[in-house]
């Protein structure tokens, strides 16, 4: 690896990237394979919310059906997804663990399936593929679901992949295509009506550039004061059961909660999430645990057979209204990659793309325009 640790102020990059997640990396290697010279600017590439993160490219399960702009950016980026998986795995060798079986969203009561029937009647004017099902064929899908799962809808467009593969992958990429990783803290943006923005580091030095992309998840707004991003408390478990135990990602609403189980072809199983607003409460809580697992064994009664292997927390970078903030952030030079929300793995290809766009002066796609950082008008 490439790791260089810049003294004193230069210039020598065309864009710096500030956060190394799946969005920022996406971002930095799409600007590095388009013969910009980049940096990343990360103590840890891949260790914040994207470390928690599940991976499920789910774009309909995973919004509400009244959030329609975000629906159509997934729907977008689950589009870009097969291709940008093939060159990252072309260009790295590295098995992403892209699975495509579908998801499998069950009902255990007579309102939850009316509430999954609207759902479904909505998908199918989009023009969505989601198959109704009784609860014996959900059982023949998944043997493992519980008798009281009484029906569900199967999602044979939704995509799921390892998130620690992918930032592993793309920092290998980015740095083959001559990208620079920077192993630090940024402290600051300096951004000059002249001359270019630069990155203050906590070490003390400067990387300067002639763009910086704020890609920090929920931390961006330290560095853009005023951006509407805020930490979403998520805790998610990684449980290893028998190859096969699961084959599709397998959701359900338990206690007026969203559960979901997502399986890896290792027999990991990850399984999610909490969502609180605690601002940056790093605790792993007893009830987080207790209430995933209550909840998970009501879909999956023999989830609890299965060795607990990790516990861990992340902050989802969380807008006013759900959707990110992608493109220029206001101040001069400096361009927003963040707010992803529930859905930083899903959307990091189209991110990649917007930016990019930007940056070089290409033809914007159009779903950039529901992310416009300055939409709130801060
Ligand atoms: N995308 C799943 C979650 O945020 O919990």
């Amino acid at each position: 690896m490439s790791h260089t640790r810049p003294s004193g102020a230069q210039s020598g990059y065309d864009v710096v990237i500030v956060g190394g997640g799946v969005a920022g990396l996406a971002t930095a290697w799409r600007v590095a394979r388009r013969g910009l010279s980049a940096a990343v600017v990360d103590p840890a590439p891949g260790g914040g919310a994207t470390h928690a993160s599940a991976g499920m490219l789910a774009p309909v399960s995973e919004v509400t059906y009244t959030e329609e702009p975000l629906l159509r950016l997934g729907l977008a980026s689950l589009a870009a997804w097969p291709a940008f998986r093939a060159e990252l795995e072309d260009e790295t060798g590295a098995d992403l663990d892209y699975r495509t079986e579908g998801t499998l969203e069950v009902a255990r009561s007579a309102d939850d399936m009316a509430y999954l029937d609207d759902l479904a009647a909505f998908e199918r004017t989009l023009g969505l593929r989601v198959e109704r099902l009784t609860g014996r064929e959900c059982r023949s899908f998944e043997p493992m679901l519980a008798p009281s799962v009484r029906g569900g809808l199967l999602a044979r467009d939704d995509a799921w992949v390892n998130p620690r593969k992918v930032v592993r992958a793309l920092l290998t990429a980015f740095e083959k295509a001559g990208g620079t990783l920077v192993p630090e803290r940024a402290a600051g943006i300096d951004a000059p009506e002249t001359g270019g923005p630069s990155v203050r580091l906590e070490s003390g030095d400067a990387v300067a550039a002639g763009r910086v992309v704020v890609a920090a998840g929920s931390w961006s707004a330290s560095l853009l004061p005023g951006l509407p991003v805020r930490p979403v408390k998520g805790e998610i478990l990684r449980l290893r059961g028998p190859r096969g135990f699961l084959t599709r990602c397998v959701r359900g609403l338990v206690h007026g909660s969203p559960a979901y189980l997502v399986p890896r072809g290792d027999g990991e199983i990850t399984l999610g999430a909490t969502s609180q607003e605690l601002g940056y409460d790093m605790r792993v809580t007893a009830g987080g645990v207790y209430e995933l697992l209550r909840d998970a064994r009501e879909l999956v009664p023999g989830i609890t057979e299965l060795e607990l292997t990790e516990t861990t927390v992340g902050f989802r970078p969380g807008t006013p209204d759900n959707l990110p903030l992608i493109g220029p952030a206001g101040p001069p030079g400096v361009f927003a990659a963040t707010g992803h929300g529930r859905n930083g793995v899903l959307l990091a290809p189209i991110t990649a793309d917007i930016i990019a766009a930007f940056l070089t002066g290409d033809e914007v796609p159009p779903v950039a325009g529901f992310c416009d950082p300055g939409r709130f008008g801060q």
